[in-house]
């Protein structure tokens, strides 16, 4: 193993833009469909593989939502979201921000409470087994209204001890920020830490909107506000994190080539840019294997790397005394390897 590829793999690390639904494997795919009795358009793994030939966002979504019709009981969101947990344990990341889409469940008539309890179970015991340390952000589709996210959001105040931040996924194009200025207005009244999906297909007024009506906290992908170097500065000055997801990137066709990829801009241009995995069962790898990616095509360093692994603490919502505590803790680590 090359020593960066070393660095790669035993550096701790927080992964900060995971979509708990995006983690479903084929394997256990079939297996739900299977025990819930639901109906799949796939016969086996190559069928479902087959059906993972994106060529934009919407494309994914399509194969996304129908693959979660398989989770159904508490149980079934236990077993996802821990088999994720475990997986990113072996890949020394020690602390996770994780967003779940409930209104992707409650629209068939799973409750809210089954999905976040089953979530819940498996967060607590990755911290009391491998003292993984995490924070739940539920996000809004936005390509549902308005009233809808109220309505959710309403239902999440019951829970707020259990989830820490909200946040926006789903079809970027047509459905900016601005629609929901209003629900993260109330959601910011309550004290949920806010992030947005912003400038992964859409324009860079999209993360205007999302910084200047939303209010958000952190920037989920950002790529875009590339395009505009006004907005890029001031991301940089007021070091607001940016989660990049450099296979999602690739498979999404938000790039053609992992070559293209700007991660190595953002850090040149002082971005506090991290690396995560999205929907690592759709786009063919964790978060070990996005770093391995786009350190190979881009070539980055050792001292990349390493202000990579530390940004994922740094842009994280530990509080300050866990933030400095994981940073030192990183810092002892990396020094040994
Ligand atoms: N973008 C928008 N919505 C999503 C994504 C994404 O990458 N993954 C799951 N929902
Ligand atoms: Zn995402």
């Amino acid at each position: 193993m090359s020593t960066i590829t070393n660095l790669v793999k035993n550096m701790p690390k927080a992964e900060l833009h995971l979509h708990i639904e995006g983690t479903l494997e084929p394997e256990m795919m079939l297996q739900l469909a299977r025990r819930n009795n639901v109906k799949l358009p796939y016969a086996n793994i190559a069928e479902i593989c087959d059906a993972y030939n994106f060529t934009c966002l919407q494309d994914f979504l399509d194969v996304y939502y129908l693959g979660m019709s398989v989770l159904q009981t508490r149980e079934d969101f236990f077993e996802l979201a821990f088999a994720y947990l475990q997986k990113v344990h072996s890949q020394n990341v020690t602390h996770v921000e994780i967003f779940f889409d409930p209104q992707g469940h409650t629209e068939r008539s799973i409750p809210f409470d089954i999905v976040l309890s089953g979530i819940s179970d498996a967060l607590e015991k990755a911290r009391t087994e491998f003292k993984i340390t995490s924070r739940l952000i539920m996000c809004f589709l936005r390509h549902l209204s308005e009233e809808a996210a109220f309505e959710t959001l309403e239902t999440a105040e019951k829970y707020k001890d259990q989830i820490y931040g909200i946040g926006l996924d789903s079809s970027e194009n047509s459905n900016p920020p601005s629609k929901f200025e209003r629900v993260f207005a109330r959601a910011r009244k309550l004290g949920f830490a806010l992030v947005a999906h912003a400038g992964e297909e859409g324009p860079p007024q999209y993360v205007y909107e999302a910084l200047d009506q939303l209010c958000i906290q952190r920037i989920d992908h950002g790529n875009r506000a590339l395009e505009d170097a006004a907005l890029t500065s001031r991301i940089a000055r007021q070091q607001i994190a940016l989660t990049v997801c450099p296979l999602s990137n690739l498979k999404l066709a938000v790039i053609t080539d992992m070559r293209q990829h700007p991660l190595r801009q953002m850090l040149q241009k002082g971005l506090l840019a991290t690396v995560n995995s999205d929907d690592p069962s759709y786009f063919g790898g964790y978060i070990n294997e996005n770093y391995i990616a786009v350190q190979q095509a881009l070539d980055l360093t050792m001292a990349e790397i390493i202000q990579l692994g530390r940004n994922s603490f740094i842009g994280s919502f530990l509080d300050d005394h866990e933030k400095t505590a994981a940073l030192e803790n990183f810092d002892n680590i990396v020094a040994k390897l």
